[in-house]
């Protein structure tokens, strides 16, 4: 089956074309330097960016996997959870095609989408599985059942891991996305100079707002003006605490639930030293461990394309009144 995606959630307008399983394309306008002077993602701004992008980054899309509208046989579209305006114009431009050309159309999780984006790899998790989810936006451990049937293990009780990142960066004017440049400053310094605090330690849950107090104490008492060596440690220091408990916490749902593969994924999963860190751990528990490439861990449509191809196939039908939804829990 061949399957458009669309995933308008957030600040990437992303169309990808996906056929059995395997990526054919996919293409993405970011609107990273649109939203950089203010720190972080304008809602506003988003959607207006989100129409400007849609038909061509759509046309790139089937450009790139040399396929015709005609040819696709199905839509995929992200429904929520995520900024309501943003999401309304690629549900929409999935509605008018999916009418247009008489084809199925069915919602996506974007959270579940992140999931699938481990389905498109050569060698796919073989069920169960556990999945930690760790974007801008959640920070979830689930346990798979099925490809497309999910339980809740533990999440994050306040920030998500990926707010925790973008936070410290604007706190010390570091640009956003906060992930991003705090993965890159922190490559070759030190993260044991400053002892940040490792929360909920015997819960399966997770509490990130207590590290970014701690911070915002360290930077009051010592003042902004750190040395050129001095600011590597500290995020590097910081990154390994939210590191750690992501490792530590999924590793341990994983044996407690006796299950032996690990999916990561979401936009934090892009970060080098949590991608390190799950190979060592995992290698060392003779743990399975899949994360997807990089561009597959950030927002995109192909993952999108993925569970929408699986549940197209399972017979999953949304009708052209299907809604957008800022809020929507997988499980
Ligand atoms: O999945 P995503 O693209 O959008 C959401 O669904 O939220 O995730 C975006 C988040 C941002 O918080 C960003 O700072 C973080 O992913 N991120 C990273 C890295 N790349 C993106 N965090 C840590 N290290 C990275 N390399
Ligand atoms: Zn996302």
């Amino acid at each position: 089956m061949i399957v458009l995606g669309i995933e308008s959630s957030c600040d990437e307008t992303a169309a990808a074309v996906v056929s059995n399983g395997k990526m054919l394309s996919n293409a993405i306008a970011s609107q990273i330097a649109v939203h950089s002077p203010y720190g972080g993602v304008v809602p506003e701004i988003a959607s207006r960016k989100h129409i400007e992008a849609i038909n061509p980054v759509i046309q790139q899309a089937l450009r790139d996997a040399h396929v015709t509208l005609r040819e696709i046989e199905g839509i995929a579209v992200t429904r929520g959870p995520g900024l309501i305006g943003s999401l309304l114009i690629g549900l929409s431009a999935a509605k008018a095609l999916a009418f247009a050309l008489h084809i199925p159309l069915v919602g996506v999780n974007h959270l579940e989408g992140h999931i699938a984006a481990a389905f498109l790899a050569e060698k796919v998790p073989a069920i169960p599985f556990t999945a930690l989810v760790v974007s801008g936006g959640h920070t979830s451990i689930y346990l798979a059942r099925n490809y497309h049937d999910f339980e809740l293990l533990g999440q994050t009780r306040d920030d998500a891991a990926g707010e925790a990142f973008d936070k410290a960066a604007k706190l010390l004017n570091l640009g956003y996305p906060g992930g991003v440049v705090i993965d890159k400053i922190s490559k070759g310094a030190n993260p044991q100079a400053v002892a940040f605090p490792r929360a909920m330690k015997d819960s399966p849950d997770f509490s990130f707002s207590g590290l970014k107090t701690s911070l915002l104490t360290l930077l009051k008492k010592r003042g902004r003006d750190f040395s050129a060596e001095e600011l590597p440690d500290i995020v590097a220091s910081y990154q390994e605490a939210i590191v750690d408990v992501l490792v530590e916490k999924t590793v341990k749902a994983a044996r407690d639930h006796g299950v032996n593969r690990i999916v990561v994924c979401g936009g934090v999963a892009a970060n080098s030293r949590l991608r390190e860190r799950f190979a060592a751990e995992t290698s060392a528990q003779n743990i399975e461990l899949f994360i997807p490439p990089v561009i597959l861990c950030t927002d995109n449509a192909a993952m999108i394309a993925a569970i929408g191809e699986i549940m197209l196939k399972n017979g999953c039908r949304d009708s052209l009144d299907l809604n957008a939804v800022s809020r929507w829990p997988l499980a």
